[in-house]
This record gives structure tokens, C-alpha cells and sequence, in this order.
């Protein structure tokens, strides 16, 4: 009946997350799918201990009932010896089980560093803020929202907090860890092929905690590699290379630039904008078009409460537009790019 009851589970929540990765039951890496795999060895464990307790709870209820006549008491019984040894030690063995090979997982998970035989390991240091994520990269630069990986080979997080506990989630991929202010945690992932995987924060973190969305985007290792060049040199350019958006930096330059930096690696209390223009979505889950984007400039409270943004209501509609098409300008990936 566990297992039934899973099988339905499963069903339920691939109908809803399916599409968007949000699901631990629909493993897509090695961790992941260790993950799943104890989790059914426990399922069936307790599946097993539920069956066996049920039939000799049946058995008894059939065999000693009481019987026409039957007016005496049954022989009263103090204990039994044999018995508590039989159901102390079971429940042991059951759990060492599930225990020894979690132990070593999560030791394994908490890898910080790639073996010494690996030479190109990527490494990102994951920064929660209330409500957003910064990924710094290696190479010197910085991305918000969207971390990119390349896929089939471990990467390796090291991950911190700005201002509370969050907890970092990509469930298609593997186990949540905490994000916590002063303290380094660390933890690899790994994604078997490329895709976009939902990422959440996994930890009350305040009202808007449930909207502290993110994605992970895999590419193949060439393709991550170029993105990552793209955006080392897109994150060395200080002006707009495209005259026609000049208006719009210049409204950036006054009314943006004092939270979001556009360049270089780090971050002001804002998130980064250097792809900004890549982006699935805003603020981790508002679809990015330009009327959502306006809407959330002009009110960002309205979509996020309790976020740090300040809202723009009375800006100009031309220094908006200016402002959007600016914005848009921010992007490496090309049409046609893998996803
Ligand atoms: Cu950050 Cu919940």
C-alpha cells in the first residue's frame, strides 16, 4: 500500500511540476537518484515491517479469539525474553541499513573540492539574499537568479547567506543544504544532461520566501564553456556597445545603478544584471516580458513582499521604455543557443 501510495504521489506531482523539474521523484543526476534510491529502500522497508506487523496482528486476532464457552482467562504471560531481544534487534539491523549508506552520502555531498585528477572542476560560491540568489563564478564574474553548469561532471558550491537562512534546492538534481550568514557550506551537484532544473529555497526565510525561486541551467561542457567567455567579456563592458539603448543607460546610470551592477564580478545589494536579458523570468518566477518587467519596476512589493527593491511608480513612460530596451540589451545567449 506504500508503494501504491507513492505511485500516486508520483503521478500527482509529475502532473504539476513535470515540466519545470520541480520534482525529487524524477531523478536527473547521480545524487538525485541516489537520493530516490534510499528512499525506496526505505519505502520498502517500512512497507515490509508494516506487512509483517499486520499479519501476525491478523493471525493472533483470528487464532486466539475468544471461542463458545471459552469463559476462562488465558494464561497470563510477564515478558518473554526471546521476544524483546527479537524486536530490539530487528529495528537495529533496519535502521544500520538505511543509516551506514546515509552517513556516507552525506559526507560525499558535502565534497568541497574535485579529486586531484580533475583539473578543470567548476566552482560557484551561492550567496541567499531575501529574496534573490547570486552565483559568483571563478573566472571573475557574477550571475543572479540563474546559475549555468556543464553537465556530467560534479560542480562544486560553496554557499553562504547575506542576510538570513535560506536553503538551496535543485530537487531534480539533489539534496537541499542551508545557506547560512558567516558560515561556508559546501555541496556538489551534478546533472546527467542539459535542461533547465527549478531551484527553490528550501528554509522560511520571510513573507516572501515561497517566490525565492531559481534555475539551474546544464549545457554541455563546450557550450558552458563559451557561455562562460561570453559573459567574462560582456561583464568587462562598462557602456552600452548598441548606441540605441544609450537613453536607456542613462536612466540605468541614475536610477538603477546604486543596487544593480551590470559589470564586473560581485554584487551591490541588488542582483547582477550582466544577462539580464537571458532571463526565463523575473524576480525568480514572473515570466520576462516587457509588460511583466514594467509592471515590476513600477511596484515590485506587489509581486514580492518584503523585498529590498525600491519601486519606481511615476517614472516617465519614455525613460521606461528606454530603461526596458536597455535591459534587454543585457544578454550573451543568442537565439538558437542550446537551452
Ligand atoms: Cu530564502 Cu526561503
Amino acid at each position: 500500500s506504500g508503494y501504491l501510495g507513492l505511485v500516486a504521489v508520483v503521478l500527482l506531482l509529475s502532473g504539476c511540476f513535470g515540466e519545470q523539474n520541480l520534482t525529487a521523484l524524477d531523478p536527473k543526476g547521480p545524487q538525485a537518484q541516489w537520493i530516490f534510491d534510499n528512499m525506496m529502500l526505505s519505502l520498502y522497508i517500512m512497507a515490509f515491517v508494516t506487512l509483517v506487523v499486520f499479519a501476525i496482528f491478523f493471525y493472533i486476532l483470528a487464532k486466539f479469539r475468544r471461542e463458545d464457552g471459552d469463559n476462562e482467562y488465558p494464561k497470563q504471560v510477564h515478558g518473554s525474553t526471546v521476544l524483546e531481544i527479537t524486536w530490539t534487534v530487528i529495528p537495529i539491523l533496519l535502521l544500520l541499513v538505511l543509516f551506514v549508506p546515509t552517513i556516507i552520502g552525506t559526507f560525499d555531498f558535502a565534497e568541497s573540492q574535485a579529486p586531484d585528477d580533475v583539473e578543470d572542476a567548476v566552482y560557484i560560491d551561492v550567496t541567499g539574499h531575501q529574496y534573490w540568489w547570486q552565483f559568483d563564478y571563478e573566472e571573475g564574474f557574477t550571475a543572479g537568479q540563474e546559475v549555468y553548469i556543464p553537465t556530467g561532471e560534479r560542480v562544486y558550491f560553496n554557499l553562504n547567506a547575506q542576510d538570513v537562512i535560506h536553503s538551496f534546492w535543485v530537487p531534480a538534481l539533489g539534496g537541499k543544504i542551508d545557506t547560512v550568514p558567516g558560515i561556508d557550506n559546501t555541496l556538489w551537484l551534478e546533472a546527467d544532461e542539459p535542461g533547465t532544473y527549478m531551484g527553490k529555497c528550501a528554509e522560511l526565510c520571510g513573507p516572501s520566501h515561497a517566490l525565492m525561486d531559481f534555475k539551474l541551467i546544464a549545457l554541455e561542457r563546450e557550450d558552458y564553456d563559451q557561455w562562460v567567455e561570453d559573459m567574462v567579456a560582456k561583464a568587462d563592458v562598462e557602456q552600452p556597445e548598441d548606441a540605441s539603448v544609450q537613453a536607456g543607460y542613462d536612466v540605468f546610470q541614475e536610477s538603477c545603478i546604486s543596487c544593480h551592477a551590470v559589470s564586473g564580478p560581485g554584487s551591490a545589494s541588488g542582483p547582477t544584471l550582466t544577462n539580464f536579458g537571458d532571463r526565463k523570468t523575473i524576480a525568480g518566477y514572473l515570466e520576462n516580458t516587457d509588460e511583466q518587467l514594467e509592471a515590476w519596476i513600477r511596484n515590485p512589493d506587489e509581486f514580492k513582499q518584503g523585498n529590498n527593491m525600491q519601486p519606481f511608480p511615476d517614472m516617465p513612460d519614455e525613460e521606461m521604455d528606454a530603461l526596458i530596451a536597455y535591459l534587454r540589451s543585457l544578454e550573451v545567449r543568442e537565439e538558437g543557443d542550446p537551452e
